[in-house]
């Protein structure tokens, strides 16, 4: 559902969002689970020269995401939601044969608004945040990005090249079929891939059973332990319940001692803004030491949360957003925090859901902590707008139908319209990315990475009405943890948000898209394409 304005908005989600039964707010109690760690496969530890094979299945299967339910039925990679983290090292190639098993009917019934002459079950998977040659997207058995409209029935597979030349990062990996991301993504269809590298083991982070992954997703469950989805394809998904590594709400006992994080928004359509908070006295937590975000370490850790300064920010995560983070418990034995969610403060206005998790911090350590907590990284050279060749404008934007349904769309197109943006293999180019509406959208790109120049008010209506845009504030610096390599930003209301990329290295069709997965759906996506220089 689109948001003309904030009245509306909240009407929306008040009817929209909770008008079924099936997700009303469950009674569960909550941190009864511990925190599960998803299987990892170590394709990093293989030698030779690659590439390098893998199958992983795409099937239904049940689980138990809460002590008190019964078993819930679920979509997964290799048996499990989240899947398996996959992880390489950089420079070594990978194949993944995605190999669809999923059940002729969907888990979700049909929403209200999906495209009826295509089969019900259909999915192709997308590598977030990875680079990979993608020059035939009419081939959907060797599909390497995940083209939306490269599906595979049950019974295919989807055959992936990932050359992992990147440095050292945390991907992921979720389905991306065409007006069917969001239903297949809340059936459970995402999960984790690393990349390592010889830069990262120097940093000595705390590592093994002291890195943990936290992919945090919203889930709309019933009182029976079955999952539901909107009704309507144009409804953000926003669930009643918060699940972390594929349980919902659990607790995490750690030692005193340093961890390293690595969290991953892997929800629908739900921001989180997150601190932790000592659950007998309501003081603040450790403080969150940032020293990672999309697309790998930063230049210096950005510290957030910290518990000595009350105006620290949160750690904010749109969907499809990461932070690698290190957290020291060493001065905090035997307390308990929550990690709580604010998405008041970031003007999410869904039912809220304040509580994620529970860290349960232990008397003592099983062996002296040696690892680091670095306060200075590799250095990051900006990049410069004004070595930009081409500088591209994206609004984002709302169309009413004839039928009167409101679509979101970008330059004012949908998924099926012609490309128009064919920047050159090796050119740079600024994308200003203007948001006309009244909510923050997650944009993301395939195949470059780029940086956040900066954010600037503009005035709305007067663009709306002759097409320019005019600035009503100075332009604001990106926050620090945003200072990285990105491949996901939030486009705030009314603000024209700047990222500057270099598209390279491979040539081939591509797509940029928001990251709320229902919007994604209803066309706030469209294809690009990278063409080879002269
Ligand atoms: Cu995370 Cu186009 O996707
Ligand atoms: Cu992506
Ligand atoms: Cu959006």
């Amino acid at each position: 559902m689109a948001r003309p304005a904030l009245f509306f908005s909240l009407a929306a989600s008040a009817t929209a969002l909770w008008a079924s039964a099936s997700s009303a707010p469950v009674s569960l109690t909550k941190f009864v689970d511990s925190l599960p760690i998803p299987k990892r496969i170590l394709l990093n530890g293989l030698k030779g020269a690659g590439p390098f094979e893998l199958t992983v299945p795409i099937s239904q299967f049940q689980a138990q995401i809460h002590r008190d339910l019964p078993a819930t039925t679920e979509w997964g990679y290799d048996g499990s939601s989240p899947g398996p983290t996959i992880e390489v090292e950089r420079g070594q190639t990978v194949r993944i044969h995605w190999l669809n098993k999923l059940p002729a009917t969907h888990l979700f019934p049909t929403p209200k608004g999906a495209d009826a002459i295509k089969p019900d079950v259909r999915a192709v998977t997308h590598l977030h945040g990875a680079k990979v040659t993608q020059t035939d997207i009419t081939d959907r058995l060797h599909d390497n990005d995940g083209w939306p409209d490269a599906w595979t029935v049950s019974g295919q597979e989807q055959i992936a090249e990932y050359p992992n030349d990147q440095s050292a990062r945390t991907l992921w990996y979720h389905d991306h079929a065409m007006g069917e991301t969001g239903r297949n993504v809340a059936a459970g269809l995402a999960g984790l891939y690393e990349i390592h590298d010889a830069y990262e083991r120097s940093l000595n982070l705390p590592s093994g059973a002291y890195e943990i992954p936290l992919e945090i997703s919203a889930k709309a469950i019933n009182a029976d332990g079955s999952l539901s989805y909107t009704s309507d394809i144009g409804n953000e998904f926003y669930g009643n319940a918060i699940a972390v590594n594929g349980k919902l709400w659990p607790y995490l006992e750690v030692e005193p001692r340093k961890y390293r994080f690595r969290i991953v928004n892997i929800s629908n359509a739900r921001s989180y803004g997150m601190k932790l908070l000592d659950t007998t006295d309501h003081s603040a937590g450790p403080a969150f030491y940032q020293i990672g975000s999309d697309g790998g370490f930063l230049a210096t850790p950005a510290v957030l949360n910290d518990p000595t300064d009350p105006s620290a920010p949160r750690l904010i995560l749109a969907p499809a957003e990461r932070a690698d983070v290190v957290i020291d418990f060493s001065k905090y034995a035997g307390k308990t925090f929550l990690l709580q969610n604010n998405s008041r403060d970031i003007g999410e206005v869904e039912q809220s859901l304040p509580e994620v998790m529970l860290f349960k911090v232990g008397p003592s350590v099983s062996a002296p902590d040696t690892s680091s907590s670095p306060s200075q990284m590799q250095s990051i050279q900006r990049m410069n707008p004004a070595d930009a060749s081409v500088t591209r404008q994206v609004i984002f934007d709302q169309m009413t139908m004839p039928d009167g349904t409101i679509m979101l769309t970008m330059n004012g197109k949908s998924w099926m319209d012609p490309i128009v943006e064919r920047p050159v293999l090796g050119a740079t180019e600024v994308w200003e990315l203007a948001n006309t509406l009244t909510d923050t959208h997650p944009f993301h790109i395939h195949g470059v990475e780029f940086q956040v120049l900066d954010r600037r008010l503009f005035d709305v209506q007067a663009y709306l009405a002759t097409g320019k845009i005019n600035y009503l504030a100075p332009a604001v610096v990106p926050a620090q943890n945003e200072m990285g390599w990105k491949d996901v930003v939030r486009v705030l209301p009314q603000m024209v948000t700047r990222i500057i990329m270099k598209f390279s290295p491979y040539p081939g069709y591509y797509v940029y898209h928001c990251h709320i997965l229902e919007h994604e759906d209803m066309d706030m996506m469209r294809p690009f394409q990278i063409v080879p220089g002269p």
